[in-house]
């Protein structure tokens, strides 16, 4: 498993080390929760060690009358908290707000050092990534970190969108990007107005079988968001940055949920949004490898030995390539195992 963070460099003088050797940490799930609201928040020290990131969120869906309130609570909480082996991330305000300097400002002064990443809503380009890379550099080193804060970029913007790859290649504090499907609807003017998931309109239709063509044609509903989701990991594994699926807003349809986060897994995203508890182990459930694939890539990997030629198993052709999709299965294994 790549580790995104063995290829950070030193940003400027002053800035932290290079890290050299942090190692993988799982990313099954980010859980989000809103630092303002006092109830959520005195849930966290019991959720934090159930999920892989808690991110205290700033942006979307915290009132414009909440925003401080939500920056405070965040450094309070994570001032009490020992997270553990869980990753603390925010999501701060977006770049042309009133607020995102201030989030910045006072986070990583405040509690930069258990900061691990800030995403950053609706990315539309490599200048966007610039300018919050800068700004980390100058906190940090005057708050005199000892390692560099990572970022993370929601794609949710037909610009953002165009600009994937030099998005996901812009720094190398990039840890990796997100699919934000409601505001990337609405970019788009996208006639959907659910937040994530299908839709039961966009589908494809058997041909019909006989004269009357509005009988016995069976109808499949298509993934909706199986493009972006793809271009997204192409644009991430070329650039070593990690892949997400965003929100599932349908709460109570843990069918549809599933089926979009797994859909999301089998396209190559190592993680998605976790907006209520039941989500949690819905992630962690489809982002680890299924026992039985690993049993198989284990056999596959053994029965090839140095990888090269071409073995049979169960009636099926394993070769090089084969091989190396069961070492990417296997690879995760190890890693969430440890
Ligand atoms: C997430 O922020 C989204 O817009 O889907
Ligand atoms: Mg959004």
């Amino acid at each position: 498993m790549r580790n995104p963070r063995a290829f950070l460099r030193p940003l400027a003088v002053g800035a932290p080390a290079p890290v050299a050797d942090i190692p993988f940490r799982p990313s099954r799930m980010i859980h989000f929760f809103d630092p303002s609201n006092p109830k959520m928040a005195a849930k966290v020290p019991d959720i934090a060690p159930k999920v892989d990131i808690i991110l205290g969120n700033l942006e979307d869906a915290i009132k414009t009358e909440n925003k401080e309130a939500a920056r405070q609570g965040l450094v309070d909480i994570a001032k009490q908290t020992d997270f553990g082996q869980t990753q603390l991330w925010t999501r701060i305000n977006s770049l042309d707000s009133p607020w995102a300097l201030d989030d910045l400002i006072t986070l990583v002064t405040e509690i930069g050092d258990k900061l691990d990443v800030v995403m950053v809503p609706k990315v539309e380009g490599a200048q966007d990534i610039h300018y919050v890379d800068r700004l980390l550099a100058q906190l940090e080193a005057r708050a005199g970190l000892a390692r560099p804060i990572l970022v993370h970029a929601i794609l949710e913007t037909a610009e953002g969108m165009t600009n994937v790859e030099e998005i996901a290649a812009a720094s190398p504090r990039m840890q990796g990007i997100s699919l934000g499907p409601a505001d990337l609807a609405a970019s788009r003017r996208m006639k959907t107005t659910r937040v994530g998931g299908g839709h039961p309109g966009y589908l494809v239709r058997q041909d019909p079988t006989g004269e009357d063509l509005t009988q016995g044609r069976t109808t499949y509903q298509q993934d909706l968001w199986h493009y972006t989701i793809a271009r997204m990991v192409d644009a991430c594994a070329a650039n070593d940055v990690l892949p997400f699926y965003g929100p599932f807003g349908d709460i109570k349809d843990v069918v549809a949920c599933e089926d979009q986060f797994r859909n999301a897994f089998l396209l190559g995203c190592v993680g998605a949004w976790s907006l209520h508890p039941v989500q949690i182990d819905i992630a962690k459930r489809v982002f680890s490898p299924d026992p039985a694939d690993v049993a198989h890539a284990k056999e596959v990997v053994e029965a090839m030995g140095d990888g090269s030629g071409a073995v049979m198993i169960n009636g099926k052709m394993e070769d090089d390539a084969s091989c190396k999709q069961c070492l990417v299965m296997l690879d995760l294994a190890k890693a969430l195992a440890e």
